[in-house]
């Protein structure tokens, strides 16, 4: 490949680690910017990765060597630095979640029919092996119809996570807990492999954060619109960071991911691991070692002039679905999700 592709990263707080170093692994991007508004982190990043450094996010906007840039500010950020981005030219590397309100996603919906630039939404749990693994076994049809979905993200938040970062624990600046920060890949999954959600009705709470106003814990039934439903649970309230778990129920056999294995039980109880996603065990693991995967595949589509693999739209229903179930335990109803057009 020619190009080498100019990259940019916008929030140098905790996740950015993640993006940089696979940054500085593609051979086919160079790293030139790094921006915070706090501009000793934005300078002690410049410096661990060798790159510039700006406190502000316009002056690479309008740089024209940079080609990428990825956004890692808080939530309520995102939506508005996506779309000046986007609309002056730049490709996008967007964190979950896109938006944290309706007007958000029906911004970023506005723009997302446009061929290019592109923007790519990191919900890198969807390359993790088993999820790939199920996305197949649905659409093979080999073990019959899907009859039901369970999630569950179970992890813990300490007082310092939330006093570390001043958005978070806000309705205005993160859009709600761990809904739609921690838990929106888990439902990400269970719509992208178990099909369409037409309704939601849920239920959030805080059990054990009193210091913040959004929630800690969330359920929530999903309503496929084949008859069948999804069940869900998070909590950031649990004495460890569990691996997350999923059930996909067939016809003929039950799929359980815990422990990053998925384990196909069929009749008779009979059971063998056929997956596993075995890079995110360890540290951190619980995120799922998507993002250096993640972002090589959404260089490469950037590169040869295609859609990436997650993109504006494939987001947006994680999204609104998480947005449905806050809308939900308002009104204690069930919540028809219309997906914004
Ligand atoms: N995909 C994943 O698995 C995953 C994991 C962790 C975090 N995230 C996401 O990454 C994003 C960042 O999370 P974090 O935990 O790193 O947060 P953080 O608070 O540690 O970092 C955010 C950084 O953005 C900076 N910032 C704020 N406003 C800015 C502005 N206007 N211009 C430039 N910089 C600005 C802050 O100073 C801070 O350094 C969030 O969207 C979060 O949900 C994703």
């Amino acid at each position: 490949m020619d190009k080498t592709l100019g990259v940019a990263v916008v929030g140098c707080g905790t996740i950015s680690n993640m993006h940089l170093n696979a940054i500085k692994q593609m051979k086919v991007a160079k790293l030139l910017f790094v921006c915070d508004i706090d501009v000793d982190k934005a300078r002690k990043t410049a410096f661990e990765y060798d790159c510039k450094y700006t406190d502000d996010y316009k002056n690479l906007i309008c740089n024209p060597n940079i080609d990428i840039i990825h956004i890692l500010t808080p939530h309520y950020l995102h939506s508005e630095m996506a779309i000046e981005a986007f609309n002056a030219g730049k490709n996008v590397v967007l964190e979950k979640p896109i938006g944290i309100s309706m007007k958000d996603l029906k911004e970023l919906n506005k723009i997302s029919d446009k061929s290019e630039p592109y923007i790519a939404v990191v919900l890198q749990n969807r390359y993790n092996p088993i999820s790939l693994y199920l996305k197949k076994v649905v659409e093979s049809g080999e073990y019959g119809k899907l009859i039901g979905t369970k999630g569950i993200v179970a992890w813990y938040r300490s007082k310092e996570y939330y006093e570390n970062s001043n958005w978070r624990g806000e309705w205005a600046s993160e859009g709600g807990g761990v809904l739609i920060n921690q838990a929106i890949h888990t439902i990400d999954l269970m719509q992208w492999i178990g099909g369409k959600v037409t309704a939601v009705k849920g239920h959030i709470d805080n059990h054990y954060h009193p210091y913040i106003e959004v929630e800690d814990t969330a359920l929530a039934t999903l309503y496929y619109d084949n008859n069948t439903v999804g069940n869900f649970y998070a909590t950031n309230n649990n004495g460890i960071n569990s691996s997350v778990e999923l059930e996909f129920v067939f016809e003929k056999a039950t799929f359980v991911q815990k422990n990053e294995e998925l384990i196909k039980i069929t009749s008779g109880d009979k059971s063998e691991v056929v997956e596993s996603n075995c890079a995110n065990k360890g540290e951190k693991g619980y995120w799922g070692q998507g993002h250096r995967i993640y972002i090589e595949d959404a260089y490469n589509h950037i590169l040869n002039k295609e859609k990436p693999f997650i993109t504006i739209k494939e987001a947006l229903v994680a999204n609104e679905i998480v947005l449905g179930i806050y809308e939900s335990s308002k009104t204690n109803e069930k919540y028809s999700l219309n997906y914004v057009e």
